[in-house]
């Protein structure tokens, strides 16, 4: 997949079935520019008839949130990644800030995590980001730098034409704190310099990176018009379509 402009939204564990089907068909309606990819990432329980849903529309697809690193097994509660290409949904977000932090999840786990999605056939949106510590210390670009290391660098180059990746700052997310344009530039640079020099230009200047932390459509064209920054991680402000589909629109 070439490098595109993708407005993902996550919905976290938001919205109960009517309010999901309420959105999801508002989201599904908005008239999305070219060149502009919409991906939503729902709750796992609604995945099976939004995954149908967005075919008949056109150009959305929806994510899963999370997935497990075993094909199947007595996990109780855990859903695979073959479950997910079963249904045909074709994104699952890996390493999300809130994964890590609340359950624990380490990067040798969402190694094995981007294992199983490519394997089962799935575009792993991997995500990644510093606490306020570490940016307080100026020492972000090594941190993230090795958190996209562990997860990614396993891989043979030709598949990481289906990663995607998000930048985002574990202070930015929720708090209604922005990364300024500038912060965000700079750590999608180094992301892509780092995988340039592992991987070579050409894969690097063909990922997608993608920029999360309180992106919102006052803030969002000044966020997406930088020269790394493919588009963004939406949480929030993905929750009310009209807000989403301005931010669907920040691209120029
Ligand atoms: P936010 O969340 O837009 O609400 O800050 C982003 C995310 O967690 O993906």
């Amino acid at each position: 997949m070439a490098r595109r402009n993708i407005a993902a939204g996550n919905w976290k564990m938001n919205k109960t079935s009517e309010e999901a089907i309420e959105l999801f068909e508002k989201i599904v309606d908005i008239n999305v520019p070219e060149g502009v990819e919409v991906i939503m990432a729902t709750p796992a329980i609604y995945l099976d008839w939004a995954a149908k849903g967005v075919y008949e529309k056109g150009r959305v697809n929806v994510s899963a949130q999370n997935c497990h690193e075993e094909e199947s097994g007595a996990y109780t509660g855990e859903i695979s990644a073959k479950m997910l290409a079963s249904i045909d949904v074709p994104y699952v977000l890996i390493g999300h800030s809130e994964r890590r932090e609340i359950f624990n999840e380490e990067d040798s786990l969402l190694a094995k995590k981007i294992d199983a999605a490519l394997d089962a056939g799935l575009s792993p949106i991997f995500c990644c980001g510093e606490p306020l510590s570490v940016r307080k210390a100026g020492e972000q670009v090594d941190y993230v730098s090795k958190q996209v290391e562990k997860a990614l660098f396993h891989l043979e180059g030709p598949m990481l034409d289906r990663i995607v990746i998000a930048y985002e700052p574990i202070w930015a997310i929720g708090t209604g704190e922005t990364a300024s344009p500038e912060q965000a530039q700079e750590m999608h640079s180094a992301i892509r310099s780092q995988l340039a020099g592992k991987y070579g230009s050409k894969i690097a200047d063909d990922i997608s990176i993608l920029y999360g932390g309180s992106v919102k459509p006052a803030n969002a064209k000044e966020i997406f018009s930088q020269t790394d920054v493919d588009g963004g991680l939406v949480g929030g402000a993905s929750l009310i379509a009209s807000g989403f589909e301005e931010i669907i629109n920040s691209f120029s």
